[in-house]
């Protein structure tokens, strides 16, 4: 049965469906030796790899995720494509013109943790799918010729269940040919590609490939997406409904913790950069005496420093700014000011 062919049923939205598990009562499979090749393939080989891949109910609709308007609005007319597939191609007869139009191909592009695997899980939410997430250490074979057949299977698992296929860090699956190929290891990146140009010429249904280097992929994936849906950093608005989400009314803060002052010292911050702040100042809020255990500037600041060093450290990131080089604000504290200046 094919992605159209599954009735348009709501999914459940919470938990994840268990993993495929090898029979109770099974010994452990015996491994083959470390360095040989695993033996031939049987004829339930293709069977197992399919079941490999993980076949979850979404966690996240689309209204969750904060987005600007011009996301959302690319977004919902993907989403439309799908949801009024038959009007569009039977219907009003746009078959005959889009012979590919039973594949919908979605790129998500955009810096890390700014929200694009919730999008994938709100796009499956919204058709009533469940969604397989393909990364590409599932990918990846250390032996040659295995990771085309990880490909095939892949694209199984999500027909076989009317899924939604999603390949994560999908810059390292469609990134260019190589050219000059000198190595064997070379040509098995190049017929990898080919596989799943393949794969996705076949394909019927809703796949999803999100990336954080949109500009590595090979010209000939990219003709084959249909929607390339920038997924920014937040904006000033955006990052306030963020820390709306990202404080909530259990967690014990000082008054001058708001919104809108997280949102200012959060400038460039990615939501999952956001959300990494706000557990970290309340993790260390939460080791203090129990009538100091509250969230504050303190922490938040604090905490943001730590997290710019870091990203200087790694070279992702101008350094923090000297004490001398930003305003200083009246109720900023001491030792937040002791710490920026030794950091920088
Ligand atoms: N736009 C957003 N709206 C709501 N929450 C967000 C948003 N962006 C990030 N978050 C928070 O950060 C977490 C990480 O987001 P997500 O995994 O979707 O980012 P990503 O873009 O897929 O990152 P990566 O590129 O590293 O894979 C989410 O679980 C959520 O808590
Ligand atoms: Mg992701």
């Amino acid at each position: 049965m094919g992605f159209w062919d599954h009735r348009m049923d709501r999914a459940p939205t919470s938990g994840r469906a268990p993993a495929a598990q090898p029979p109770a009562a099974q010994p452990p499979a015996a491994q083959p030796p470390a360095a040989q090749p695993p033996a031939p393939d049987r004829a339930s080989d293709a069977d197992d790899r399919v079941a490999r891949f993980d076949v979850a109910p979404p966690r996240y609709r689309l209204a969750d995720v904060v987005l600007p308007d011009s996301a959302r609005v690319q977004l919902g007319a993907l989403v439309a494509k799908v949801e009024h597939h038959r009007t569009l191609y039977e219907a009003w007869g746009l078959a005959s013109i889009d012979p590919c139009g039973r594949r919908v191909a979605i790129n998500l592009y955009g810096p890390p943790g700014t929200g694009k695997t919730m999008c994938a899980e709100g796009i499956a939410e919204r058709l009533s799918r469940p969604i397989v997430t393909v990364s590409y250490a599932e990918l990846e074979s250390k032996y040659v010729g295995e990771t085309p057949k990880n490909i095939v299977a892949a694209f199984e698992a999500a027909r076989r269940h009317g899924a939604v296929l999603f390949f994560d860090e999908a810059d390292s699956i469609l990134g260019r040919r190589l050219t000059a190929v000198t190595q064997s290891a070379d040509h098995g990146v190049n017929v990898s590609r080919s596989v799943m140009l393949l794969q996705l010429d076949r394909f019927e249904g809703v796949v999803i490939f999100a990336t954080n280097l949109a500009k590595n992929y090979d010209g000939a994936f990219v003709r084959r997406i249909l929607g390339h849906v920038e997924i920014p950093l937040p904006d000033v608005a955006g990052r306030e409904r963020l820390a709306t989400r990202l404080l909530p009314p259990s967690l014990p803060r000082a008054h001058d913790v708001t919104t809108e002052w997280l949102a200012s010292i959060s400038d460039g911050l990615s939501g999952g950069e956001m959300l990494h702040l706000v557990v970290g100042a309340a993790t260390r809020a939460v080791q203090r005496s129990a009538d100091a255990q509250r969230l504050t500037r303190d922490d938040l600041e604090a905490e943001a420093l730590a997290f710019r060093a870091a990203r200087h450290a790694v070279g992702i990131d101008a350094p923090p700014p000297r004490i001398d080089e930003r305003e200083a604000t009246d109720d900023e504290s001491a030792a937040v000011r002791e710490r920026r200046s030794t950091v920088s």
